[in-house]
C-alpha cells in the first residue's frame, strides 16, 4: 500500500467529507448512519478560525478499489491523483475558543476538580483542539496516525494541543499508545460530556512537538 498525505481544504469538502465520515464511523465502531448526524457538525467546524485538515490517501490495486469497503472511500479527481486512490485516514482540528461547547465542557470539568479560575484560564487560553483523528482499520498499525498527527501539528501558532478521547481500561488501545508516545499528559480524567454517559480523558502537550520522536514508517 502506497500512502501519501494531502491537505484537505474546505473548498474541496464535497470530495472528501463522505469518505472521511465513513472512516470515522468504521474506526470508532459507531452504528452506520452516525455519519448523517455528524456531517453538519464537521461542515460547521470547517468555518472555525484556524481549521486545518490532513488526509492519508492510499493507492489500491484496481481489483480492490471497487470492493464496497474501499469504494465508499474513493476520492474523485481533482483531489485524487489517480482513479484508484482511497482515503484511509483523516485528522483535523482548529483553534480553541471560549465560545465553543468543547472548551466550555473542559472548563466546567476542570473547575469541578477544584482548579482555580486562573489555572483554568491558563490551560484553555491558547491551544489547538485536535478534534478528529482516525485511520481506517485496514490501514492501522503502520504509523499513519502518527504521521497525520505530526503533520497536522507542524507550524501551528498555538502553544499547546488538547484533545479528548474515550477512557479505555489500562489505556490499552492505539489512540492512547499514540498520544502517550507523542508526550501527551493528563489534563482531566474520567469526564462525562453533557449528553454522553461514556467517560472521556482530556490530554494535552506543549507545541511544537519535539523532533526526536521516532518518525512514522511512512513519514
Ligand atoms: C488511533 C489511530 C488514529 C492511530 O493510528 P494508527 O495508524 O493505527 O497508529 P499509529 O500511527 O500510532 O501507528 C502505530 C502502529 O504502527 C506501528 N509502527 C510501525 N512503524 C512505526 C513507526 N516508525 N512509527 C510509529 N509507529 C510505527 C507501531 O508498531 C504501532 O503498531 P501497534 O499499534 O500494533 O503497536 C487509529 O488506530 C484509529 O483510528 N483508531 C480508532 C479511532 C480512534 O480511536 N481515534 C482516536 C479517537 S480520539
Amino acid at each position: 500500500m502506497t500512502i501519501r498525505l494531502v491537505e484537505l481544504t474546505g473548498q474541496d469538502s464535497a470530495f472528501w467529507l463522505e469518505p472521511a465520515l465513513d472512516i470515522y464511523v468504521t474506526a470508532m465502531n459507531y452504528p452506520r448512519g452516525t455519519e448523517v448526524h455528524r456531517a453538519p457538525l464537521w461542515r460547521e467546524h470547517i468555518a472555525r478560525p484556524g481549521w486545518r485538515a490532513v488526509g492519508a490517501v492510499a493507492t489500491m490495486a484496481p481489483t480492490e478499489v471497487h470492493r464496497p469497503h474501499a469504494a465508499r472511500r474513493r476520492i474523485p479527481r481533482p483531489l485524487a491523483a489517480a482513479d484508484n486512490e482511497v482515503l484511509v485516514g483523516i485528522a483535523y482540528g482548529y483553534r480553541g475558543a471560549r465560545d465553543q461547547w468543547w472548551n466550555q465542557q473542559l472548563r466546567f470539568g476542570l473547575r469541578q476538580t477544584g482548579r482555580s479560575d486562573a489555572d483554568v484560564d491558563e490551560i484553555t487560553r491558547d491551544y489547538f483542539e485536535l478534534t478528529e483523528l482516525h485511520v481506517h482499520p485496514s490501514a492501522q498499525g503502520h504509523g499513519i496516525g502518527q504521521w497525520l498527527l505530526r503533520t497536522l501539528l507542524t507550524g501551528r501558532p498555538e502553544s499547546a494541543v488538547l484533545l479528548s478521547t474515550p477512557e479505555i481500561p489500562a489505556e490499552d488501545n492505539r489512540a492512547w499508545s499514540l498520544y502517550r508516545r507523542l508526550g501527551f499528559v493528563d489534563v482531566l480524567r474520567h469526564f462525562t460530556f453533557t449528553g454522553d454517559p461514556r467517560p472521556f480523558a482530556f490530554l494535552g502537550r506543549r507545541l511544537p512537538l519535539p523532533t526526536d520522536i521516532r518518525p512514522a514508517r511512512h513519514g
